[in-house]
Parts: C-alpha cells; sequence; structure tokens
C-alpha cells in the first residue's frame, strides 16, 4: 500500500541555503491555510527528538576534534534512528507533510564520499537506522563549497571547519548520489540570490510535491 503522507528532504553543502528554503516552505504551508503538527512537521538532521539533539551536540562540538570516523558515521545515524521512528514514519502514516532539513543523504555526502569509506557498508548501515524509509522527493542546493563556507560565517562547528579539498568532495558526493537516483532529486542551483531560489522551489512545490500531497491524504 502506498504512503497517505509525503516525506520532503532539504539537502545541500554547508552555506547552501537549504534551511532558509525550508524554513521558507513553512511559512509557505502557513500561508496556504495549513498548520504545523496538524498538518506538517518540521525535522531537522542531526537532532529532531530529545536524544537526538544530545547527539548532535557531540557530533558538532568542536572539541571532539578526535572522533573516530566510523563513530562520527554511527552518531549521525543514531540521531536518524530515533527521528525516524519516532517522528517521520508516525506523521507520514497519519497523512502528514514532513519537511525535514538534512537526512541520510548528508551521510552519504559527507562520511561515506567525503571521508572516502565504503559506501556499499555506510549505506547498509544507513538502510538499518531508517527502517529502510526512505524520502518520497529531495531537494538539493548546490553551490561551490568556497563561496558556501563564505556564507556560513566566522562560528564554525567540527564539520565546517574542514578543509576546502573535504567540501568539494561531499559537493561530489551529492552530485554523484543525485545523479544515480534521478527520480528522488530536484537540483537548485544555489548561486543566484534567496529571492530567486524561492521562486523556484515554490514552482515546483506548487506544481509536485502539494499536488501529490494532497491526493494521498485527501486533503
Ligand atoms: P546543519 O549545519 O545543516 O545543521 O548540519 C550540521 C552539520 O552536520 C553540517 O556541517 C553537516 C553535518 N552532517 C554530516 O556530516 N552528516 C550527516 O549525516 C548530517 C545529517 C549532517
Amino acid at each position: 500500500m502506498g504512503r497517505k503522507g509525503y516525506y520532503l528532504v532539504f539537502e545541500g553543502p554547508d552555506g547552501s541555503g537549504k534551511t532558509t528554503q525550508s524554513k521558507n516552505t513553512l511559512e509557505y504551508l502557513k500561508e496556504l491555510g495549513l498548520k504545523e503538527k496538524e498538518d506538517f512537521i518540521y525535522l531537522r538532521e542531526p537532532g529532531g527528538t530529545k536524544i537526538g539533539e544530545q547527539v548532535r551536540m557531540a557530533l558538532l562540538d568542536p572539541e571532539n576534534a578526535d572522533m573516530d570516523v566510523r563513530t562520527e558515521s554511527l552518531l549521525y545515524n543514531a540521531s536518524r534512528s530515533q527521528s525516524t521512528k519516532q517522528i517521520v514514519m508516525p506523521a507520514v502514516d497519519a497523512g502528514k507533510l514532513v519537511v525535514a532539513d538534512r537526512s541520510y543523504i548528508s551521510t552519504i555526502a559527507y562520511q561515506a564520499v567525503g571521508l572516502g569509506m565504503p559506501i556499499d557498508q555506510v549505506e547498509q548501515t544507513i538502510m538499518f537506522a531508517i527502517y529502510n524509509f526512505t524520502p518520497d522527493s529531495v531537494y538539493l542546493f548546490d553551490l561551490l563549497p568556497e563561496v558556501g563556507l563564505q556564507r556560513t560565517g566566522k562560528d564554525k562547528d567540527r564539520i565546517e571547519q574542514r578543509d576546502t579539498v573535504y567540501h568539494h568532495r561531499v559537493r561530489n558526493g551529492y552530485l554523484l548520489y543525485a545523479r544515480a537516483n534521478k527520480d528522488m532529486f530536484r537540483i537548485f542551483d544555489s548561486t543566484p540570490s534567496i529571492e530567486e531560489v524561492w521562486e523556484q522551489v515554490k514552482l515546483d512545490l506548487d506544481n509536485r510535491i502539494l499536488e501529490e500531497w494532497f491526493e494521498r491524504s485527501g486533503r
């Protein structure tokens, strides 16, 4: 049986504007008369649950410089497992729209490709963590790392502090995964202004995502 709700994910390198665009989406949903919690849910990764937010602090703390790469990968998945079971699956089952800032695809880009870990092993761990519950659609906001890292400012977390070569690998990881999973992805060039990118996002929400979700959920 198909899903009643819809799981939409905002992805992209640091400073790509995905968080701003996901917040714009929430505002737009409210303008349409839809209600947060009742109709749609917002989630960020890592985090989104009490346990996940604790895991997030450990992951992003620059003092944890000696964190092992597999520990890092498993912690992202630990946060994700909790939010998938506690938030995403019940919301989609109840016919709601889940708007998520990041997902397992970040782990493919930042850990598997970014840190050069065996992609098949990372993917297996991910699927275990997310109960195989993958997004319906992923918006990828693509941007050159040099531009993105300037936008994030001086106060950088443990991952943002990594060098530009790493962030180029992350970007390539995203693009490779998107190319291999074309049906799931919609890529936006994030170089133009936030307003210009938002026009593109809004168009796709109207023409595709909301229509599909309304049909599924009977709204
Ligand atoms: P945020 O800045 O979008 O809140 O994400 C926090 C940082 O965590 C960001 O630098 C990307 C990184 N990250 C990973 O490395 N792997 C993951 O699986 C996720 C979800 C985020």
